[in-house]
């Protein structure tokens, strides 16, 4: 029997703004979300862009074509070129492609579900506690500089199994590491020419790598190796099908992939959370009041969709003439997926500008709609950890203090170069609660 291989239909693109790339980019830049809502107002729920970094590119928000876009496999789309893997290392989970990224991560994936997890807890609420008792009462304060510190200790224990004077020296050496990182993945800075920041960060990276030698050197001498929790520990015992081991790049880059990937994400969405409930004063009496791990749960549903702190993820076609709804794209587009847009439909989360986590109490989300960590086979593999992560500084923040309402306006959304964070930083005034200093 011979099969016959259908061609490609012939392309066809969404509308979208016909200004020059310069032009649309330089909007993209100064207002991404306004300028979001405004081409899907115009253009409808799939739009076409032509901005610096993804050339021309296709918006989507709606349910069906989002759905159809996360369940297809690799071999029609995957990670767009591009990627942060521009500043992570070659071998990190973002630029891998294929059969390489499934292989890294089937190693990376077991150490954040299960009984792992409940490991973990118990360090991000010593590392909850050890923040909240610095919080200075009835004063206001910006609150995402203490989740910043909790998230990033919680992480290099967790994570890279840190303590000592490799804990400190990380503790000192990521942050602005990861900043200027974050920066240098979204802005079309070259790497030519003496007096650029990619030197400064060549130099970081060197200083990263020299600290990630010593913990595994450390850990490889560690006769206790098998008893411990952290994903270096298991990265060094874990084998591929082949029985072959990670290299020492691909765990540097890796632990520097979820760290960078896991730590402001979960901060900043923790700010949001303060803002958020500060200016819901009915939903923190229900939550302060009853203690009801589902009411939080949903709680944090509810900020995860108002404010996801990531409001795009791209995919790269792959193959010519790749049907997406009724669009058919040629190989090498890079499909975004709107997240804040999708979470703003009104059609799937009925009056969806109002804050109200009951809309998910007692329902699990469905994937395909709420989906602020992404979706498919690329779905982000810190969701479980991060979820966890949250539970506990909320659960314990809101023990341990009283948080003070307020009426002013909600805070604006403040680009930090990968997340969305508040822009005072959800500035918080707390009262400590009799009996919890
Ligand atoms: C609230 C916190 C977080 C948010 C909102 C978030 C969001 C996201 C999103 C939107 C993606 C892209 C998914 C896609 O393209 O479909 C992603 C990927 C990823 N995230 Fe997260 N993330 C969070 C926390 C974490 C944590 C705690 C870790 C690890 C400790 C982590 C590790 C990763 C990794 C490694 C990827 C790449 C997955 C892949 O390419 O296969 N994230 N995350």
């Amino acid at each position: 029997m011979t099969t016959v291989t259908r061609p490609p239909g012939p392309v066809t693109l969404p509308p979208g703004p016909t200004a020059p790339r310069a032009v649309q980019g330089a909007y993209a830049l100064t207002s991404p979300l306004r300028g979001l809502h405004r081409l899907r107002a115009k253009y409808g729920d799939a739009f076409t862009v032509n901005v610096p970094i993804f050339g021309r590119a296709v918006v989507i928000s709606g349910a069906a074509e989002i759905k159809q876009l996360f369940m297809s496999g690799p071999d029609l789309v995957d990670n767009q070129e591009v990627n942060l893997g521009r500043v992570l290392g070659p071998r990190s989970l973002f630029a891998l492609s294929g059969e390489d990224h499934r292989r890294q991560r089937k190693l990376l994936v077991p150490p954040f579900h299960g009984r792992r997890l409940a490991a973990y807890e118990k360090i991000v609420e010593e590392e909850t506690v050890r923040e909240l008792a610095t919080w200075p009462e009835d004063r206001a304060f910006a609150t995402l500089p203490s989740m910043m510190r909790i998230t990033l200790n919680a992480i290099l224990r967790a994570v890279f199994g840190a303590e000592g004077a490799e804990f400190a020296e990380l503790r000192a050496l990521l942050p602005p590491f990861v900043t200027l990182g974050s920066r240098l993945a979204v802005l079309p800075i070259s790497k030519k020419g003496r007096l650029n920041p990619w030197r400064r960060f060549e130099r970081l990276r060197r200083e990263y790598d020299a600290i990630v030698d010593r913990l595994i050197a450390k850990a490889r001498a560690d006769d206790r190796l098998d008893d411990r929790d952290d994903v270096l520990a298991l990265m060094l015992q874990s084998r591929y099908d082949d029985g072959s081991e990670l290299s020492r790049e691909e765990i540097a880059d890796q632990l520097l992939t979820l760290l960078t990937a896991g730590h402001e994400t979960t901060a900043t969405t923790l700010a949001w959370a303060v803002e958020r409930l500060r200016r819901h004063p009915g939903v923190l009496r229900e939550l302060t009041g009853s203690g009801d791990s589902k009411l939080l749960n949903a709680t944090i549903l509810e900020v995860q969709r108002t404010r996801p702190v990531i409001d795009l993820t791209a995919r790269q076609v792959k193959q010519d003439g790749f049907r997406l709804g009724r669009w058919t794209l040629p190989k090498g587009y890079v499909v975004l997926v709107s997240i804040a847009l999708i979470h703003d439909d009104d059609a799937l989360f009925p009056h969806a500008a109002t804050f109200d986590p009951h809309r998910f109490a007692g329902a699990r989300p469905d994937l395909y709609q709420w989906i602020p960590f992404g979706g498919g086979t690329r779905r982000c593999i810190g969701a479980a950890f991060a979820t966890m992560e949250m539970t506990v500084v909320l659960r314990t923040l809101l023990r341990e203090f009283t948080l003070v309402p307020t009426d002013e306006a909600g805070e604006r959304w403040h680009s930090r170069g990968v997340a969305y964070a508040p822009a005072k930083g959800g500035r918080a005034i707390v009262r400590r609660r009799e009996g919890t200093a």
